[in-house]
Formats: C-alpha cells, sequence, structure tokens
C-alpha cells in the first residue's frame, strides 16, 4: 500500500528525477548565488550553468539558433503573457483554438477587450484534433499571430504543427506554440516545425521545479520587452538592451530552478544514452534526448491505454478525447456519469489515496464544448514517467468500486 498514487502529472510532474533534488541542494550550498560574467569565481560558474542550460535547452527543441535566444520566465504563462502583449498591437488579428489553456486564452481575451485586437477561435472535432486547414482558413491579411497548444491538458490530444506552421509561415504570421502538456514527452523540431516563439514550463514533462520557464525566440522575431530593468549588462544605458536573453530577462531569474532543469536535462540525456546503448557513440544532446522521449512517452501511453480501455468498458463512465490509436499524451478526461467530477476526485483521494485532478483544468473552451461544465468539468488522469502499474491498478479499482457501488 503507497501512502499516494500520484495521477496528476499533467498539473506537475512528480516525483522528480533523483538528479534534480540534489543538483538544486548542490547548487544552493555550494553556488547559489547571482550569475555574473566576469565578476567572482561564484558568479561565474553559476552564469556558466545558465548558459550551459540554454544551450542544453535549445538542443533539446532542436533551435539552431543563438542558445541566448533561449529566454527564462516563471513559467509557461508568464511566457506566454510576454509572446502575446510582446506582439500584438491594435488592429492585430490572432488565430487560436478553442482547446486553449487560460494562460492563453485570458490574455486574448484582455487584448481583445482593452486593446482593440481580433481573435479567431478555431473549432476542433469531437476526439480533440483541429483541422489545420480550419486554421488556414481562419487567417486574414490582418493575422499577426497563431498560437496553439502542442497538446490538450484536458483531452491529451496533440496538433499537426507541421500543417499549422505550414499555414502560418506561408502567410507570414509569427507561429506560437505552448509545449506545456508535450515538452519532456514529444519531440519537438522548433527549427522544422517553422516554430517562432516556443513556451515551455519546467515542472511538468521538462521534470524540473517550479517556478522555472521560459521561451524560444526565433532569430528575426521582434518581442517587445513586457519588463525592463536590471539585466547586469550595460546599466549605464537609460534604456533597456536589445540583446537576448536580456531583451526579455529582467531582474534576477530563478537560478535554482535553473540548476533543477539543468539536472533534468541531463537525466533526459543520460537516460537516452543508456537505451542506446551502444549505439550512443558520441551522439549529440538532441539524439540522447530523442532516444529518452520515445522512451518516456511509451511507458506513459501504456498506463493511459491501461486506464482508458478499463474506463470504456465501464457502464456509466464518460471517457472524453482520442479514441484509440491516435496520437495522444497520457492525460486522460473521464467522469462517472451519476456524480459531479469534484466529488468523484475527492473519494478517490479520500478512499483510495488516488491523486487526480478535477474541474475545468483551466481550459473552458474545451468543457463548453464537451458539455461538462455542469459536471464540474471532468476527472483527469495523468500518468507520468514514473507512475507504476500499482498506481493504474489502485485507479481502476477505485473508479470500479466507485461505479459499481
Ligand atoms: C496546456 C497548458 N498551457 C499552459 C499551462 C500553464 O502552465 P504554468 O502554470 O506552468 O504557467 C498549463 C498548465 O497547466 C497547461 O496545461
Amino acid at each position: 500500500m503507497k501512502e499516494h498514487y500520484y495521477l496528476d502529472n499533467a498539473a506537475t510532474s512528480w516525483p522528480k528525477p533523483e538528479p534534480v533534488y540534489t543538483t538544486m541542494d548542490k547548487f544552493f550550498r555550494s553556488y547559489g548565488v547571482n550569475p555574473g560574467r566576469g565578476d567572482h569565481e561564484m558568479a561565474v560558474e553559476a552564469e556558466n550553468m545558465v548558459s550551459e542550460t540554454r544551450r542544453m535547452l535549445a538542443a533539446f527543441f532542436n533551435f539552431g539558433g543563438d542558445p541566448n535566444r533561449v529566454v527564462f520566465t516563471q513559467n509557461a504563462t508568464d511566457s506566454l503573457n510576454i509572446g502575446l502583449y510582446g506582439l500584438l498591437n491594435e488592429g492585430d488579428h490572432v488565430v487560436t483554438t478553442r482547446l486553449e489553456h487560460n494562460s492563453v486564452l485570458r490574455p486574448l481575451n484582455h487584448l481583445q477587450r482593452d486593446h482593440g485586437v481580433d481573435v479567431t477561435f478555431v473549432a476542433r472535432d469531437a476526439q480533440g484534433y483541429v483541422d489545420p486547414e480550419d486554421i488556414g482558413r481562419a487567417i486574414t491579411p490582418k493575422t499577426k499571430v497563431v498560437v496553439v497548444n502542442h497538446a490538450s491538458n484536458v483531452l491529451g490530444s496533440v496538433q499537426d504543427l507541421e500543417a499549422i506552421g505550414k499555414f502560418s509561415r506561408e502567410t507570414g504570421s509569427v507561429f506560437v506554440v505552448d509545449t506545456c502538456q508535450s515538452a519532456g514527452v514529444l519531440p519537438i523540431d522548433m527549427d522544422d516545425l517553422g516554430i517562432d516563439v516556443l513556451t515551455f514550463t519546467g515542472h511538468k514533462g521538462l521534470l524540473g521545479p517550479m517556478g522555472i520557464g521560459g521561451m524560444i525566440v526565433a532569430e528575426g522575431i521582434e518581442v517587445r520587452p513586457a519588463r525592463v530593468g536590471g539585466t547586469g549588462v550595460d546599466s549605464v544605458s537609460p534604456f533597456h538592451p536589445d540583446a537576448y536573453p536580456y531583451h526579455l530577462e529582467a531582474g534576477t531569474v530563478s537560478v535554482p530552478g535553473i540548476a533543477g532543469l539543468n539536472a533534468a536535462q541531463k537525466w533526459f540525456a543520460e537516460l537516452g544514452r543508456q537505451l542506446l546503448g551502444s549505439a550512443a557513440g558520441n551522439v549529440s544532446h538532441t539524439q540522447a534526448c530523442r532516444a529518452a522521449l520515445g522512451h518516456v512517452h511509451a511507458v506513459e501511453r501504456a498506463h493511459t491505454e491501461r486506464l482508458e480501455s478499463a474506463f470504456r468498458d465501464l457502464e456509466g463512465v464518460t471517457v472524453y478525447g482520442p479514441n484509440g490509436a491516435r496520437y495522444r499524451v497520457a492525460t486522460l478526461s473521464m467522469n462517472i456519469d451519476a456524480m459531479p467530477a469534484d466529488q468523484v476526485g475527492a473519494m478517490l483521494d479520500a478512499d483510495y489515496h488516488v491523486c487526480v485532478r478535477t474541474g475545468v483544468h483551466c481550459a473552458p473552451l474545451a468543457h463548453k464544448d464537451e458539455n461538462t461544465v455542469d459536471k464540474k468539468g471532468t476527472v483527469r488522469f495523468s500518468p507520468g514517467y514514473f507512475t507504476d502499474d500499482e498506481d493504474i491498478d489502485q485507479a481502476i479499482a477505485g473508479v470500479t468500486e466507485l461505479v459499481t457501488g
């Protein structure tokens, strides 16, 4: 019997790989200081770690540009706000989808209400997939930004970024992608997919701590800074520097958070090298991490398949989102027809120690389309890489007992 059966990795991954804990502790104790070039030895060591993390993340997302264009923020919400407010002006049009998280919807709603930006919310099919042609049809000559969530945090469906990116590129709009639910699980090739602004959060699939996120801004894309202030460089200038990463990084960033992300990146690469075995040779960080991601996705997928097939077999249960073999991440939403979602979550927690998330998951339009608002949203199970069969057995047993009484 475990104390907790944690199936809430879409909210935040837990546990983290062991080196994330040990590295953060070591960072704080040995050189947990403000990074700075050319200052004292400890500051240089901290700066080197931060720069190394930018390089690893650039490689992880296959971004061939200057790693200084990997900018650290607090989280994906912060990155999306910086990106959307920094790109859009009065009179601009934005294309997005009805699957977005509030970290996209709310900035866009505020920009629409208060700043004269026009927004089109593209529909999706019953399983949670947006037809890229619909994105193409929604683009107008005024479209400045196309912003989509790669993988839905409610349904787990994964959008065809390649096809959407093609429409965005052909029409000269800026392609912004929210990778919160896919980074650390699916390979994402920023350059090949034509992503102009890739936003990520550190604490979900990337297996880092909370309070660290980021964005990668392709060369040639101009994002106005949301905040200006101290950067430690060019301090005599009355104005904020144009050079990246400082352009979008003002004030002290979460260096302990970056240390955790650094350790998580090395953990992915190490896992990939172990999986490749003798074929690992001198593989790059990108290649090693790609091998790891294939494995992580397969492990998580197997857990989701077990949950999905057990839930679909139960009378009185509705499972939402992708059916069968469509490309998806591990996030799985369901409801017990006779009970509101929050009651199911509370009973799973109290009686079975199963940790799931219930509610609207900050994606209100997804729930309006599923007619789940009156059910108080859905019960969301999200296995992670460290989930084991016992967690899944317990979840299935709990739901089965709740349904069959
Ligand atoms: C799809 C999606 N986008 C954005 C976010 C926001 O992430 P954060 O809270 O780390 O800013 C989340 C978090 O739940 C999410 O699932």
